[in-house]
């Protein structure tokens, strides 16, 4: 089986408490965080910037996994990941739908001058054949199981065909991108995108609103 990663997503975590919620982290044996930036434009909800992630990093040593939901003008885009760069992020998502191809190869070549891993989303609606042009450049694809901007929402089974597709494309071509799933995780949903060839689960509200975090996280594994 593949190896799975748990990725709990910040966006659910007691901002008056971020702390405690590093300190569960790390009593989780938490290796990935998973770190949700929104604009209030290419989705109806704006989170927080470099500063609160810099914070982040500054007081523990998790791999972070920054996903974008923003739209970026194309001349302000080198400027825009400037201070995110500077936190040393492992790995940096944009959604495919919020650029043109330019900006995409321009993201790609962003990730790569400075050593971090390349990845694409796609939202529930959106055919992965939009990601042909990079699939053998990417390090990551992000499948996402909600439409992207709230955490809570309800898990949209049907994007588990998508999952299924891009494991047995990876098989039979030898990619290299990891597959991960991004809404509505919980114990059942997990096991469902773990049997699709899913390899990094990030869950948001079933792990910060549970009192019992540890637990949470494993029953996440299903190994
Ligand atoms: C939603 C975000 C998710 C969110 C998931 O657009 O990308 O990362 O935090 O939250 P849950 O796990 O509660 O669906
Ligand atoms: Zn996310």
């Amino acid at each position: 089986m593949q190896k799975i990663t748990i990725a709990p997503s910040f966006l659910s975590a007691n901002f008056a408490d971020l702390k405690n919620e590093i300190k569960r982290c790390k009593e989780a044996n938490i290796e990935w965080i998973h770190y949700d930036v929104m604009d209030y434009d290419f989705v109806p909800n704006l989170t927080f910037g470099s500063k609160v992630l810099k914070d982040i990093v500054n007081s523990s040593d998790f791999k972070i996994d920054i996903h974008f939901m923003v739209k970026v003008k194309t001349k302000r885009f080198e400027d825009f990941f400037s201070e995110y760069i500077k936190c040393k992020p492992t790995m940096m998502t944009m959604h495919v739908e919020s650029m043109s191809k330019k900006e995409i190869n321009m993201f790609y070549n962003i990730c790569k001058t400075n050593n971090i891993m390349f990845s694409l989303a796609v939202s529930p609606k959106t055919n992965i054949k939009v990601l042909n042009k990079w699939i053998d450049k990417l390090e990551n694809i992000l499948i996402m199981s909600v439409e992207p901007g709230f955490g809570g929402q309800s898990f949209i089974p049907e994007v588990l065909e998508k999952v299924k597709h891009l494991a047995e494309l990876k098989k039979t071509n030898g990619y290299t991108y990891s597959i991960e799933i991004d809404g509505g995780i919980n114990d059942e949903t997990s096991k469902k995108a773990i049997d699709a060839g899913v390899e990094m689960i990030v869950a948001g509200s079933y792990l910060f609103e549970s009192k019992n975090f540890l637990e949470k996280v494993e029953s996440l594994k299903h190994d």
